[in-house]
């Protein structure tokens, strides 16, 4: 016994097997600690029977746990995606998971504004109601590129098309009588300037990260000052961070950062769990009536940064977007 004793402290004592044996408790403390800080969706009891709901980017990571979860609470779920096939392979999934089959597959690409354009067309035909527009798709780690029409395209998908659609569609909430949106953003966007230029990349040259940081800031912005207008209407609109999670939103990025991601994986979030502050904003009765406001992923209200928070600039940057959108010259 004291043999098999000894053979057992040198295996466990070496130091390779101390630091496996830290790292599995402090991802147990991790995995704890989300379990404590994070939303109990068990407890909420909101039925989502005859309602509809419009997801961006629904067929993966945050965004197809988020429509999964309306779909299980009864939710007609317009699962808007760029991808055709992806979307179709997620429809299937969140209809055989749900148990639902009021889903729906849109096609749209929010870089592109006349895409957005067919599909809110296309989206009002469909559901001339609007109870829940979830503003999820986004993209990281791209270099400056312009898109076609002349924006660019990490600001167009992160900002400019989710403002487009948002505006397009606001006729829509407002007929649902009470709606909610919710804006994706990030804690990262503290790390980001406002810029009108950075919406046609006439901005000065910025690192990948910093156009995903900036991006997230518009929207935040375009939060506070969507919520100034829509006071009043019942349509209430709020931002949130899910916090980190693994999810293929870093595919774009270099080999190393993919790598690095990879390793830090264990200690994030995963899919389900970072779509738990999104559904927090979408479904919590709490928040009727809520609006303007940034929320932390432990799903609190917190301050966003100070420039997302400074109407003025809020104003001017609504402003170079009706512009660059051409929402004022709307048919
Ligand atoms: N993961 C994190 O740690 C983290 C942290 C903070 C904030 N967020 C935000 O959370 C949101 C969801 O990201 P995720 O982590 O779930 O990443 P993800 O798995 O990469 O999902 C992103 C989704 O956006 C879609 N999308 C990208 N470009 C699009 C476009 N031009 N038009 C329409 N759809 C487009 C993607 O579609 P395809 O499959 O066709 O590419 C995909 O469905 C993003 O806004 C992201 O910025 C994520």
């Amino acid at each position: 016994l004291s043999l098999l004793w000894s053979l057992l402290s040198t295996l466990v004592w070496n130091p390779g097997s101390v630091l496996i044996i830290l790292v599995l408790l402090l991802r147990l403390y991790v995995w704890f600690w989300y379990k404590c800080h994070i939303w109990d969706l068990q407890h909420c009891s909101t039925d989502l029977t005859g309602k509809t709901a419009v997801v961006t980017g629904a067929n993966s990571g945050i965004g197809k746990a988020v429509a999964k979860e309306l779909a299980r609470r009864g939710a007609r779920v317009i699962l808007a995606c760029r991808n055709q096939e992806r979307g179709q392979q997620a429809l299937v999934e969140i209809q055989v998971a749900s148990k639902n089959n009021c889903l729906l597959l849109g096609q749209v690409d929010l870089s592109s504004m006349a895409s957005v354009r067919s599909f809110s067309q296309w989206l009002l035909q469909e559901c001339p109601e609007i109870h829940l527009l979830v503003n999820n798709a986004g993209i990281s780690g791209f270099p400056k590129t312009l898109t076609p029409e002349g924006l660019e395209l990490t600001f167009a998908t992160n900002y400019v098309g989710p403002f487009l659609l948002t505006n397009l569609l606001q006729g829509a909430l407002q007929r649902a009588g009470s709606a909610r949106v919710v804006n994706v953003s990030s804690f990262r966007h503290a790390y980001g300037y406002v810029d009108v230029e950075h919406l046609t990349g006439a901005s000065k040259p910025m690192k990948n990260y910093q156009s995903y940081d900036c991006s997230k800031l518009l929207l935040t912005s375009f939060t506070g000052e969507l919520a100034r207008r829509l006071q009043g209407t019942g349509v209430t609109v709020n931002s949130v961070d899910p916090g980190i999670v693994y999810t293929e939103i870093m595919r774009h990025s270099s080999w190393l950062h993919r790598f690095l991601f990879w390793l830090f994986s264990f200690f994030c979030k995963n899919a389900r769990q970072g779509a738990i502050p999104v559904l927090y904003l979408s479904l919590a009765k709490e928040l009727d009536g809520i609006s303007g406001k940034y929320f932390s992923s432990s799903c609190i209200i917190t301050l966003p940064t100070k420039a997302a928070r400074d109407p003025q600039v809020a104003q001017r940057l609504w402003n170079a977007s009706v512009h660059i959108t051409n929402l004022d010259k709307m048919d």
